[in-house]
């Protein structure tokens, strides 16, 4: 079983400056919910409990996000705005929330081993707020899907979609072979490939199921690409000495670390999700 969910969110969220400087960028909202909240409702309906927050310097609103505010809480009390605050409060009863601080932005995977102390020795799961994920049509979220696949192969597994050639030098780009639909077994991946030169155009976005001994493979990754700590290196070395998985899966992600994918979000949410 597969019971907490890594959120690194330490990163600096530059594309989003001056929005950014003092508001974590996982707080930003679509249309009335945070980015950080609708990852924690994924991670929910696929039965994890234990939500490990990897914050930074000025990030403290992620944290009272998920705590009770008694004066607002007292302020609207028995008035009809009470039921603006249900899903939240239903989040504070159904899951738990333990926060490291990530002092230096070394990259993801260096954020990913941060959270070592709070995910311990077991498997997990990892959400990237800003890639914002729906069902759009399938019957089950994003980490839904990669955990019932993790149920079956037992491996650590990445999320992959299918992107324009002329994109996949902002994602980590996999090679691999299809074992079955939409599954492939990992052979080479690449972190921001220069143009024309990618293995393919299945780049992973921000959804991982990773096995524990990927702490130890962190401790002696060395810094890759951007001087930063990759995960994909990490993923790459693990999938050298045993298996790694990449799932095409069913749903629609914004890239909401950007603005395009933040309008775009924002406009799905407000046509199809919103209530009043
Ligand atoms: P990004 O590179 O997309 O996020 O990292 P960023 O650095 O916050 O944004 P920009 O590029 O400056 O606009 C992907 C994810 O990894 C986390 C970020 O918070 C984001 O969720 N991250 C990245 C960390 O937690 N620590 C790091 O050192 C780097």
């Amino acid at each position: 079983m597969i019971k907490k969910c890594l959120f690194p969110a330490a990163g600096y969220g530059t594309r989003f400056l001056p929005a950014t400087k003092s508001m974590p960028k996982e707080m930003m909202p679509i249309v009335n919910k945070p980015l950080i909240e609708f990852g924690v409702d994924e991670a929910l309906e696929a039965g994890m409990t234990g939500m490990c927050i990897v914050t930074g310097r000025g990030k403290h609103s992620l944290m009272d996000h998920f705590d009770l505010n008694y004066e607002l809480e007292h302020q609207i009390s028995g008035t009809a705005k009470e039921d603006k605050l249900k899903d939240i409060r239903s989040i504070m009863e159904s899951a738990s929330f333990t926060f490291i601080r990530q002092r230096e932005m070394k990259g993801l995977g260096h954020a990913i081993l941060t959270g070592k102390q709070l995910v311990g020795d077991e498997p997990f799961a990892v959400v990237l707020a800003d890639d914002m994920c729906v069902k759009d049509g399938a019957d089950d979220g994003v980490l839904a899907q990669m955990v019932a696949l993790y149920n079956q192969f037992r491996c650590s597994i990445v999320a992959v979609e299918e992107v324009p050639d002329e994109e996949t030098h902002k994602y980590g780009v996999i090679k691999g072979e299809m074992i079955k639909d939409d599954i492939f077994r990992v052979d080479d991946m690449v972190e921001k490939p220069e143009p024309g030169t990618a293995p393919s155009n299945m780049a992973i976005i921000g959804r991982y199921i990773l096995t524990p001994d990927i702490f130890d493979i962190l401790e002696e990754t060395a810094p890759g690409k951007g001087g930063e700590i990759q995960i994909t290196d990490a993923l790459l070395q693990q999938a050298k000495s045993g298996c790694v998985l990449a799932y095409k899966f069913k749903g629609k992600r914004f890239d909401c670390g950007s603005v395009p994918g933040y309008i775009e979000a924002t406009n799905f949410v407000y046509d199809n999700m919103y209530e009043e």
